[in-house]
């Protein structure tokens, strides 16, 4: 496996151990690029770390003092090239102050700015005093970070180096390192992959210059693709006007009316392997568009005419893909729900709840329930980021089970 992560570490007792899961890392074929916080440097050399990995460790945000004046742009920089071509970033040992500023999003070094940088999956492993372990303000900052999906691998319990009996005590390097593993196999749940999603709603025509839309911000559309994406997917997403910007690497088609998304997405189904429909597409549009711009005057009628289910139009066309739709249903969400599922032929949807508050629409939190004809998952409420994530790893195990299905 050539996979390349970056190993953060921090100051405390355990910051030695950090150099047993580093050549451990190495055995199994992981590039591991080292970086210190300063207190980290009072407990252990870079010069060992360097040593180990045969490159340089990273000490600090700018180039060292003492060295040449000019601006080090290549140094300044540098956070952000490691953010990108790392697969995983793991701190061991984390101590209680950087897990703080990881959760409050504190970027005064070179591992915090890092940490803000990186889109690739993240494993902690605390290593303090029991009591700054069992602090409330640590607990919650941990809370945080789970929240977002960072890997906490949780510390032992016994002699600490304080003298002190209790947990806090830098996790075996052998589960440091599964984490990390199985974080990698992890990361790569869709290689080979092909995704197609549709995000964000659609404009209908009135006239030249008005439309009827809907409220979707394309905010969990997107944070899918993404997530296929960092998953090793390769992501095709047909988007309706949305104010975001499409991720990375992924072939984006951007179509304002439902006909326009039927179009793009039957010319690309047979591509994809996978089709994930987030879009909130009309179901009505005007029956005919104005050419000029309607004038004020007295009442008005508008009339208006059903658009294509896609949905249903490609569930019947599609050869072998997994095919998984969302629902937004105000009232009888289960219900209505399972309905779509068994009416579109799909093997999933989720649904959510678009009455409540604070989740939903133009959030950037969400909660939703996934169905399939014999489950019923509730996702806890989080961050749209993360519901894409556990959504996603959810397909890549429907994409298994199906290919064992056929294998026996
Ligand atoms: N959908 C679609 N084409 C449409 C309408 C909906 O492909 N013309 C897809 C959406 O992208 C979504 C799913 O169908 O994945 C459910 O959308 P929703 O609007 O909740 O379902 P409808 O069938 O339109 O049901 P209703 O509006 O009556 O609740």
């Amino acid at each position: 496996m050539d996979m390349k992560i970056a190993l953060g570490v921090t100051g405390g007792i355990a910051a030695y151990k950090a150099a047993e899961v580093t050549r451990m890392l190495q055995d199994l074929g992981v590039q591991v690029q080292v970086v210190m916080t300063r207190s980290a440097q009072e407990f252990v050399r870079p010069l060992t770390f360097a040593s180990l990995t045969g490159r340089k460790v990273i000490t600090g945000l700018f180039a060292p003092e003492g060295a040449e004046s000019t601006p080090n742009v290549e140094s300044a920089i540098e956070h952000i090239a490691v953010a990108q071509e790392i697969e995983a970033l793991l701190v061991a040992p984390a101590t209680a102050d950087v897990i703080a500023k990881f959760a409050q999003g504190v970027a005064d070094d070179f591992l915090t700015t890092l940490y803000l940088a990186t889109k690739a999956p993240v494993v902690v492993a605390p290593a303090m005093n029991v009591n700054m372990w069992e602090h409330p303000a640590t607990q919650e900052n941990l809370r945080i970070l789970r929240e977002r999906g960072v890997r906490i691998v949780e510390p032992d319990s016994g002699y600490l180096a304080c003298g002190m009996i209790g947990a806090g005590r830098l996790a075996a390097n052998e589960s440091i390192v599964n984490a990390v593993m199985e974080t990698l196999e992890g990361a790569r749940d869709l290689a080979g992959e092909t995704v197609l999603v549709t995000a964000g709603p659609t404009r209908e025509p009135i006239d030249p210059v008005r439309f009827i839309g809907n409220r979707s911000s394309g905010k969990m559309g997107y944070a899918i693709a993404e997530a296929a994406q960092r998953l090793g997917a390769r992501v095709i997403l047909i988007s309706g006007p949305t104010a975001l910007t499409p991720p990375g690497k992924v072939e984006f088609v951007g179509v304002e009316t439902a006909e326009q998304m039927r179009s793009a997405v039957l010319a690309r189904m047979d591509e994809a392997t996978i089709i994930i429909k987030t879009a909130a597409v009309a179901d009505y549009r005007p029956k005919q568009v104005v050419v000029q711009k309607i004038k004020r005057k007295g009442e008005m009628n508008l009339e208006l005419e059903a658009t294509m289910d896609i949905l249903a139009e490609i569930a019947k066309k599609r050869a072998q893909q997994i095919m998984i739709g969302f629902a937004a249903e105000t009232e009888n969400v289960v219900e209505n729900a399972r309905g779509k599922l068994d009416r579109k032929s799909l093997d999933a949807i989720v649904v959510n709840d678009v009455s409540q508050p604070g989740i939903g629409f133009d959030s950037d939190r969400n909660k939703v329930t996934v169905l399939t004809r014999d489950e019923q998952i509730e996702l806890a409420e989080a961050p749209k980021s993360t519901i894409a994530r556990q959504i996603l790893k959810f397909v890549a195990t429907l994409k298994h089970k199906r290919a064992s299905a056929v294998a026996n």
